[in-house]
């Protein structure tokens, strides 16, 4: 009998954590995830395991961990759990949708207004002691389209917050219909991706990574979109491309692009790194006290509701574990 009930293997704390911990006896690791080796001993006895995006959740993994009824998942994508294979072992992988996306909304909408306005760039201008008023002419959002790559939750907050600045919005999502009660509520139109391309002023992508969204932004789609349009990706940095995007802006066909998420993260330093049309964050899109606390509570509720034999609320599939839930 292992003296865990609950691994968790990232850099996840707070209060949720400290109920659960009141409950159950967690194990607080939070570099483990770059460990695999000492991760799949470790996750052999355990009833649940609470991960970020950084560990990998593998087959794997999964067959080594006899005991495990439930897998948490703080965040949204669900690109590192194989979460299908879980399903066929019995355990249940809950995550939280909907927690963060204001978050990412709001840091998107900063992204636009630093593209559009020059605001890092100035400001590391400024800071070196430069004045540079002309070379940093803007231009407004106001009257400019967006278009929403993935207009789930994120892509739907963030159209309602361009609407505010008095900007279009056109969404691509083929899991979406045209007569789509949100979507129309905000006067956005649904529409195919290559008209998307053709007249966004500002293309922000909302995806997940999955085998048909991986790649999609690439070469061929970057020379449908207008000359001078700026990107934004926020969601998962291998639905781009990245070579192809780095001539995109070379070319100027791009003017600029901020990125949250990369291709691999923590990325190589490269040609982005040295655009000054280009911003880059370490992926923390979804890192507000605020959305933190929701996804937190979100993932410990879940996993405490499995672990006493109930129901979860935000499973991927199943919500109760196939396997019978021991003590
Ligand atoms: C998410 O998928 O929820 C965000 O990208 C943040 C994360 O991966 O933890």
């Amino acid at each position: 009998m292992s003296n865990v009930d609950i691994l968790i293997s990232e850099n996840i704390r707070g209060a949720a954590v400290d109920a659960l911990s009141e409950r159950f006896r967690v194990s607080f690791e939070p570099d483990l995830w770059k460990d695999p080796e000492k991760l799949a001993e470790k996750v052999k006895s355990c009833r649940a395991l609470i991960v970020r995006n950084q560990t990998p959740v593998t087959a794997s993994l999964i067959d080594t961990a006899q005991n495990l009824h439930v897998i948490g998942r703080a965040g949204v994508g669900l690109d590192n759990v194989d979460y299908k294979h879980a399903e066929k072992a019995g355990i249940v992988v809950s995550f939280t949708p909907d927690q963060n996306a204001i978050s990412v909304a709001e840091i998107v909408m900063g992204m636009m207004l630093s593209l559009a306005r020059f605001i890092a760039v100035a400001d590391a201008d400024t800071k070196k002691g430069n004045w540079n008023r002309q070379r940093y002419v803007g231009t407004e959002l106001y009257g400019k389209t967006l278009g929403i790559v993935g207009a789930g939750k994120t892509g739907f907050l963030t159209a309602c917050r361009a609407k505010a600045f008095g900007m279009k919005v056109l969404a691509y999502d083929p899991f979406l219909s045209r007569d789509n009660i949100l979507l129309s509520e905000l006067q956005a139109e649904l529409v195919e991706l290559d008209e998307l391309l053709a007249q966004a002023d500002v293309l922000s992508c909302h995806l997940p990574a999955t085998p048909q969204t991986v790649g999609l932004l690439n070469h061929e789609r970057f020379a449908r979109m207008k000359q001078g349009a700026f990107f934004i990706n926020t969601s998962r940095g291998k639905v781009v491309v990245e070579a192809d995007l780095v001539e995109a802006l070379k070319s100027g066909k791009l003017a600029g692009a901020a990125l949250d998420v990369r291709g691999k993260e923590p990325p190589q330093t490269g040609e982005l790194e040295a655009m000054p049309n280009v911003i880059l964050t370490p992926h923390i899109a979804a890192f507000t006290r605020e959305a933190q606390t929701r996804v937190t509570m979100a993932v410990c509720e879940d996993v405490g509701r499995v672990l006493d034999g109930r129901p979860a609320v935000n499973a991927v599939r199943r919500t109760t574990p196939a396997r019978r839930v021991s003590s």
